[in-house]
């Protein structure tokens, strides 16, 4: 019996959902048009299509892979953020819509202010490079760095910087948060989305995200706090008078996190951020000074 778009999408949602997948036919959906080189809305419009050997063949090696629990951007080879598309493998965090709202909030305040000269951006722990490219994409006039303990990451995040054609507008660098910078260098704006996962948190994540993405870009220590307190003693001799340290954070390190930022950084005009959801997602941390904030 040949199998169609609708009945293989049918049988392959279950089978996801029996395997823990909380999109199964979402991700039946992305899998099935990658397999076929559709669209997904294509797949409505040949619902009864009939597939041959080749096709299912294909279509069951992602779904397999997807019933392993590898996440389906890993599969994929991409991932999308605000309006990007980027490619992604094991050696990054995939981005997430979360951290969408630290690249709007960093937006909004470079275009609130009148530069005298293009603003000095810094992204700690770039990963796939989706905050620095997103900045660079949203606010043409910016001079950016980015920088990653991870030489894969960092790899992969100058292809997708070329890809979106902002390459030569971030200088991406290998360090150990702050240690390779020039120690005379200042920014306007410093954002960084740590690794925050509390070790008592660790167990209780998805499969897909404790087997298959790196554990150096999601742990932070015994409470999640340990990258903050690192930026908090190491990010003030980088800011700029008046400068912004913009920070995304878990949903319940709100108070911590300013704490940090008020008495071991020294910082002022704290402000918490909230997510559409609701929670608390980004703290910025200013630097007193009028220089061109
Ligand atoms: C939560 S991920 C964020 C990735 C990306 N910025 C994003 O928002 O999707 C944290 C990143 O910090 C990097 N990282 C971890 N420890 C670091 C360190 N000591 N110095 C610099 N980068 C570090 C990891 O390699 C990872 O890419």
């Amino acid at each position: 019996m040949s199998l169609h778009i609708s009945s293989l999408l049918k049988k392959s949602a279950d089978y996801l959902e029996s395997r823990g997948s909380t999109s199964p036919r979402l991700d039946a959906e992305l899998l099935l048009a990658e397999a076929l080189g559709m669209r997904r809305i294509d797949l409505y419009i040949n619902y009864d299509r009939p597939l041959n050997e080749a096709e299912v063949g294909r279509y069951r090696e992602l779904v397999r892979a997807r019933g392993r629990r590898e996440p389906v951007a890993y599969i994929l080879g991409r991932a999308y953020f605000r309006d990007l598309t980027l490619r992604v493998d094991r050696n990054v965090l995939i981005p997430r819509p979360e951290t969408e709202h630290l690249v709007e909030a960093a937006l909004g305040l470079l275009e609130d202010r009148d530069w005298p000269a293009p603003p000095r951006v810094l992204d700690v722990g770039t990963g796939s490079g989706a905050i620095a490219i997103a900045v660079a994409a949203g606010y043409p006039d910016t001079d950016l760095t980015a920088v990653d303990r991870s030489a894969a990451a960092l790899e992969l995040a100058r292809e997708n910087a070329r890809a979106a054609g902002v390459a030569c507008r971030i200088d991406f660098i290998e360090s150990d948060m702050f240690a390779a910078l020039d120690p005379l260098a200042t920014f306007d704006v410093i954002l960084c989305n740590p690794p925050y996962i509390a070790d008592d948190e660790w167990d209780a994540l998805p499969r897909d995200v404790r087997e298959y993405e790196p554990e150096a870009a999601l742990r932070g220590g015994a409470d999640g706090l340990d990258f903050y307190r690192l930026l908090a003693r190491e990010a003030p001799p980088f800011l700029r008078p008046g400068g912004r340290l913009m920070v995304e954070i878990g949903s319940a390190q709100g108070p911590g996190v300013r704490e940090l930022m008020i008495v071991e950084a020294g910082l002022a005009a704290v402000e918490t951020l909230k997510d559409y959801g609701g929670h608390d997602r980004v703290i910025v941390a200013g630097r007193t000074g009028n220089a061109g904030l």
